[in-house]
Protein backbone atom coordinates (compact mmCIF):
# COMPACT_ATOMS: atom_id res chain seq x y z
CA UNK A 1 0.00 0.00 0.00
CA UNK A 2 1.10 3.71 -0.51
CA UNK A 3 1.49 6.14 2.47
CA UNK A 4 -2.15 7.57 1.94
CA UNK A 5 -3.83 3.85 1.75
CA UNK A 6 -1.79 3.46 4.92
CA UNK A 7 -2.61 6.83 6.74
CA UNK A 8 -6.51 6.23 5.66
CA UNK A 9 -6.90 2.63 7.05
CA UNK A 10 -5.74 3.57 10.79
CA UNK A 11 -8.33 6.62 10.80
CA UNK A 12 -11.12 6.84 13.22
CA UNK A 13 -13.19 7.97 10.04
CA UNK A 14 -12.42 4.82 8.28
CA UNK A 15 -13.33 2.64 11.25
CA UNK A 16 -16.19 4.49 11.70
CA UNK A 17 -17.17 3.69 7.55
CA UNK A 18 -16.51 0.27 8.15
CA UNK A 19 -18.65 -0.37 10.82
CA UNK A 20 -21.76 2.01 10.42
CA UNK A 21 -21.73 1.51 6.39
CA UNK A 22 -19.76 -1.16 4.87
CA UNK A 23 -20.21 -4.24 7.05
CA UNK A 24 -23.89 -4.11 7.55
CA UNK A 25 -24.27 -4.15 4.06
CA UNK A 26 -21.88 -6.53 3.40
CA UNK A 27 -23.73 -9.02 6.02
CA UNK A 28 -27.13 -7.88 5.33
CA UNK A 29 -29.00 -11.35 3.91
CA UNK A 30 -26.04 -13.71 5.28
CA UNK A 31 -24.99 -15.08 8.13
CA UNK A 32 -20.75 -15.22 9.74
CA UNK A 33 -21.40 -18.35 11.41
CA UNK A 34 -18.81 -19.38 14.40
CA UNK A 35 -15.26 -19.57 12.47
CA UNK A 36 -14.69 -16.29 10.58
CA UNK A 37 -11.30 -15.79 8.08
CA UNK A 38 -10.64 -11.94 7.54
CA UNK A 39 -8.10 -11.75 5.04
CA UNK A 40 -6.21 -8.47 4.57
CA UNK A 41 -6.84 -6.80 7.76
CA UNK A 42 -4.27 -4.44 7.54
CA UNK A 43 -4.69 -2.01 10.91
CA UNK A 44 -7.51 -3.55 12.03
CA UNK A 45 -10.60 -1.45 11.30
CA UNK A 46 -12.85 -4.22 9.93
CA UNK A 47 -10.81 -6.44 12.88
CA UNK A 48 -12.06 -4.89 15.57
CA UNK A 49 -15.97 -4.76 14.36
CA UNK A 50 -15.68 -7.90 13.05
CA UNK A 51 -14.04 -9.58 16.45
CA UNK A 52 -17.77 -8.10 17.95
CA UNK A 53 -19.87 -10.03 15.61
CA UNK A 54 -18.01 -13.82 15.38
CA UNK A 55 -17.17 -16.12 18.18
CA UNK A 56 -13.68 -16.89 16.52
CA UNK A 57 -11.99 -14.55 14.56
CA UNK A 58 -8.85 -15.55 11.97
CA UNK A 59 -7.35 -12.25 10.30
CA UNK A 60 -4.74 -12.81 8.00
CA UNK A 61 -2.18 -10.35 6.65
CA UNK A 62 0.35 -10.30 4.04
CA UNK A 63 2.30 -7.15 5.57
CA UNK A 64 4.82 -8.19 8.40
CA UNK A 65 4.68 -4.88 10.35
CA UNK A 66 0.18 -5.08 10.31
CA UNK A 67 -0.02 -8.37 11.50
CA UNK A 68 2.66 -7.98 14.26
CA UNK A 69 1.20 -5.11 15.65
CA UNK A 70 -2.51 -6.32 14.99
CA UNK A 71 -1.16 -9.78 17.02
CA UNK A 72 0.12 -7.59 19.69
CA UNK A 73 -3.43 -5.78 19.62
CA UNK A 74 -5.73 -8.54 19.94
CA UNK A 75 -3.92 -11.01 21.58
CA UNK A 76 -5.82 -12.80 24.51
CA UNK A 77 -8.99 -12.13 22.60
CA UNK A 78 -10.96 -14.34 20.03
CA UNK A 79 -9.04 -13.10 17.43
CA UNK A 80 -5.63 -14.52 15.78
CA UNK A 81 -3.99 -12.59 13.69
CA UNK A 82 -1.79 -14.41 11.25
CA UNK A 83 1.08 -13.22 8.47
CA UNK A 84 0.47 -14.78 5.13
CA UNK A 85 -0.83 -14.79 1.76
CA UNK A 86 -4.59 -14.86 0.65
CA UNK A 87 -3.64 -16.78 -2.08
CA UNK A 88 -1.70 -19.62 -0.25
CA UNK A 89 -3.82 -20.00 2.83
CA UNK A 90 -2.15 -21.68 5.79
CA UNK A 91 -5.57 -23.15 6.60
CA UNK A 92 -7.41 -27.24 6.32
CA UNK A 93 -9.65 -27.64 3.83
CA UNK A 94 -13.36 -26.70 5.28
CA UNK A 95 -11.90 -24.62 8.07
CA UNK A 96 -14.38 -21.55 7.93
CA UNK A 97 -17.81 -20.65 8.38
CA UNK A 98 -17.11 -17.64 6.14
CA UNK A 99 -14.30 -15.20 4.58
CA UNK A 100 -14.41 -12.17 4.10
CA UNK A 101 -11.95 -9.39 2.29
CA UNK A 102 -12.69 -5.25 2.19
CA UNK A 103 -10.62 -3.48 0.15
CA UNK A 104 -7.72 -6.45 -0.64
CA UNK A 105 -9.03 -7.87 -3.75
CA UNK A 106 -7.33 -5.11 -5.91
CA UNK A 107 -4.19 -5.68 -4.26
CA UNK A 108 -3.35 -9.27 -4.85
CA UNK A 109 -0.71 -8.49 -7.65
CA UNK A 110 -1.54 -10.05 -10.74
CA UNK A 111 -5.70 -11.55 -11.73
CA UNK A 112 -3.60 -15.04 -11.65
CA UNK A 113 -3.05 -14.57 -7.83
CA UNK A 114 -6.85 -13.70 -7.42
CA UNK A 115 -7.31 -16.37 -8.83
CA UNK A 116 -5.36 -18.46 -6.89
CA UNK A 117 -7.08 -16.84 -3.78
CA UNK A 118 -10.96 -17.72 -4.94
CA UNK A 119 -9.36 -21.37 -5.19
CA UNK A 120 -8.24 -21.17 -2.05
CA UNK A 121 -11.14 -19.75 -0.06
CA UNK A 122 -12.95 -22.15 -1.95
CA UNK A 123 -11.18 -24.60 -0.25
CA UNK A 124 -10.84 -23.33 3.29
CA UNK A 125 -15.17 -22.77 3.20
CA UNK A 126 -16.86 -25.59 4.60
CA UNK A 127 -19.70 -26.48 2.64
CA UNK A 128 -22.36 -24.15 2.67
CA UNK A 129 -20.04 -21.21 3.98
CA UNK A 130 -20.16 -17.75 2.28
CA UNK A 131 -17.41 -15.43 1.25
CA UNK A 132 -18.27 -11.76 1.17
CA UNK A 133 -15.81 -8.92 -0.04
CA UNK A 134 -16.44 -5.36 -0.51
CA UNK A 135 -14.59 -3.90 -3.85
CA UNK A 136 -14.38 -0.61 -5.81
CA UNK A 137 -14.39 -0.37 -8.90
CA UNK A 138 -12.39 0.80 -11.83
CA UNK A 139 -11.86 4.54 -12.35
CA UNK A 140 -9.40 7.68 -12.50
CA UNK A 141 -9.89 8.36 -9.21
CA UNK A 142 -9.36 4.42 -7.74
CA UNK A 143 -6.25 4.41 -10.07
CA UNK A 144 -5.01 7.84 -8.61
CA UNK A 145 -5.34 6.56 -5.24
CA UNK A 146 -3.58 3.39 -6.17
CA UNK A 147 0.23 5.69 -7.43
CA UNK A 148 3.01 3.55 -6.10
CA UNK A 149 0.49 0.68 -4.54
CA UNK A 150 -1.20 -2.18 -6.51
CA UNK A 151 -4.45 -1.85 -8.27
CA UNK A 152 -5.28 -4.82 -10.21
CA UNK A 153 -9.41 -4.04 -10.40
CA UNK A 154 -11.98 -7.08 -9.90
CA UNK A 155 -14.70 -6.55 -12.82
CA UNK A 156 -18.26 -6.37 -11.18
CA UNK A 157 -19.01 -7.78 -14.32
CA UNK A 158 -17.44 -11.17 -14.35
CA UNK A 159 -16.75 -11.71 -11.20
CA UNK A 160 -19.96 -13.85 -10.68
CA UNK A 161 -18.44 -16.46 -13.96
CA UNK A 162 -15.32 -16.44 -12.29
CA UNK A 163 -16.45 -17.27 -8.80
CA UNK A 164 -18.38 -19.71 -10.12
CA UNK A 165 -15.89 -21.58 -12.32
CA UNK A 166 -13.78 -21.68 -9.15
CA UNK A 167 -17.42 -23.90 -7.44
CA UNK A 168 -19.15 -21.08 -5.80
CA UNK A 169 -22.74 -21.04 -6.15
CA UNK A 170 -25.34 -18.20 -5.72
CA UNK A 171 -22.88 -15.17 -6.29
CA UNK A 172 -24.82 -11.88 -5.89
CA UNK A 173 -22.77 -8.93 -6.83
CA UNK A 174 -24.54 -5.56 -5.55
CA UNK A 175 -23.42 -1.99 -6.28
CA UNK A 176 -23.32 1.24 -4.83
CA UNK A 177 -22.01 4.05 -6.74
CA UNK A 178 -18.30 3.40 -7.14
CA UNK A 179 -18.15 0.65 -4.91
CA UNK A 180 -19.88 -3.19 -4.95
CA UNK A 181 -20.45 -5.95 -3.09
CA UNK A 182 -19.74 -9.47 -3.89
CA UNK A 183 -21.90 -12.92 -1.94
CA UNK A 184 -21.00 -16.15 -2.99
CA UNK A 185 -21.67 -19.73 -1.59
CA UNK A 186 -19.50 -22.58 -1.31
CA UNK A 187 -22.13 -25.35 -2.49
CA UNK A 188 -22.97 -28.09 0.28
CA UNK A 189 -21.99 -30.90 -2.33
CA UNK A 190 -18.62 -29.62 -3.32
C1 LIG B 1 -6.66 -1.40 1.47
S1 LIG B 1 -6.05 -2.43 2.73
C2 LIG B 1 -7.55 -2.90 3.54
C3 LIG B 1 -7.33 -3.20 4.99
C4 LIG B 1 -8.59 -3.60 5.75
N1 LIG B 1 -9.27 -4.71 5.12
C5 LIG B 1 -9.52 -2.44 5.91
O1 LIG B 1 -10.53 -2.40 5.22
O2 LIG B 1 -9.22 -1.56 6.71
C6 LIG B 1 -5.54 -3.92 1.88
C7 LIG B 1 -4.79 -4.89 2.79
O3 LIG B 1 -4.58 -6.13 2.08
C8 LIG B 1 -3.30 -6.60 2.42
N2 LIG B 1 -2.85 -7.58 1.40
C9 LIG B 1 -2.32 -7.31 0.19
N3 LIG B 1 -2.01 -8.46 -0.44
C10 LIG B 1 -2.36 -9.47 0.38
C11 LIG B 1 -2.29 -10.89 0.29
N4 LIG B 1 -1.78 -11.48 -0.79
N5 LIG B 1 -2.74 -11.62 1.33
C12 LIG B 1 -3.25 -11.01 2.43
N6 LIG B 1 -3.34 -9.68 2.58
C13 LIG B 1 -2.92 -8.91 1.57
C14 LIG B 1 -2.45 -5.35 2.47
O4 LIG B 1 -1.23 -5.54 3.14
C15 LIG B 1 -3.39 -4.38 3.18
O5 LIG B 1 -3.23 -4.44 4.56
Amino acid sequence: MNAFENWFCGTSFWHRVTERTILPWMLNGYSLGDSVLELGAGPGATTEELRKRAKRLTSLEYDHNFAAKLGARFSNTNANVLQGDAAALPFPDDSFSSVIAVLVLHHLKSPERQERAFAEIHRVLKPGGVFLAFEIKDGWLQRFGHIKSVFVPISPSSISDQLTSFGFSEVAVESKGSSFRVCALRSREN
